[in-house]
């Protein structure tokens, strides 16, 4: 049967098969494959469907039709558009709802991370723009589950912020008209309200470095270990120290609405 490998991997990769998308799975797939069921038992539809594992062991979830990321560069416009913004904190909003109540499997496994408890949401952990599905101008939703885990809202929101703001520094050390502070505050601001996030706003600029921080910590063991994937994403993981720092600078005005 063909393979078709999808463009746009950071990790693993994926190839479609007839229409299904295959991924290497992992230790933590049964639980993730439990919480994409939670999701679909719920009628959540703007996220794989998880369709178990096929002969080779590999993860089978069904494609979400649309268009991706891929390789592009630059990110086409969507990616930076503020009535996609606004739909990615209202994904966020409905899956964190969603998964507040998700009792997971007895052999509870994720990428890291606790276990799910009281006062817990499982966050998708890596909803950049990276891993979108946008068809037109409609956010069809995010694939890579793979590091979903136990989080609180704030967490896994401060990822989001960081890529789709962008929070995160500017590559090449050049801010262009994103990295304008005004227009930042005004991205986060959206992002926030879209989600309905009655927190408070200027802690929430303190979860965004330490968020920053553990997934470029995350990255480098990884590269310690020895892991190819996580050697490629060194200059990220460097990107993400830096992001931490300067968002650290912004004043605390950035931060009130
Ligand atoms: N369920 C899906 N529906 C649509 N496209 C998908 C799906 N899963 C993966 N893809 C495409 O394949 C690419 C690689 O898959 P992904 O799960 O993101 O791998 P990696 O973990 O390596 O980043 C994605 O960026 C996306 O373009
Ligand atoms: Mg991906």
């Amino acid at each position: 049967m063909r393979e078709e490998t999808l463009p746009g991997g950071n990790t693993t990769g994926a190839v479609l098969i007839d229409g299904v998308v295959h991924k290497r799975a992992a230790p933590w797939t049964a639980t993730v494959h439990a919480l994409l069921r939670h999701l679909e038992e719920a009628g959540f539809d703007s996220a794989p469907r998880a369709l178990g594992i096929d002969d080779q062991g590999r993860e089978m979830l069904t494609y979400l039709p649309g268009e991706t990321i891929g390789g592009r560069e630059p990110w086409p416009d969507w990616a930076s558009a503020d009535s996609m913004l606004v739909q990615v904190g209202q994904w966020l909003r409905r899956v964190h709802d969603l998964t507040a109540d998700f009792t997971p499997p007895a052999d509870e496994r994720w990428f890291i991370g606790g276990e799910m408890g009281p006062g817990l949401i499982v966050g998708h952990q890596d909803a950049a723009p990276y891993n979108a599905v946008v068809d037109g101008g409609r956010l069809v939703g995010f694939c890579d589950w793979d590091i979903a885990g136990p989080s609180s809202r704030s967490w896994d929101l401060a990822f989001s912020a960081l890529s789709w703001v962008p929070l995160a520094s500017p590559p090449d050390g050049t801010p262009s008209s994103s990295h304008d502070p005004q227009e930042q505050s005004r991205r986060l601001h959206l992002l926030l309200d879209a989600y309905g996030y009655d927190g408070d706003r200027r802690a929430f600029g303190a979860v965004v470095p330490q968020r920053a921080r553990r997934q470029a910590g995350v990255i480098r063991r990884m590269a310690d270990a020895g892991d190819a994937a996580s050697i490629a994403l060194l200059p990220i993981a460097e990107l993400l120290e830096r992001s931490a720092i300067d968002v650290e600078a912004l004043p605390d005005a950035f931060w009130l609405h």
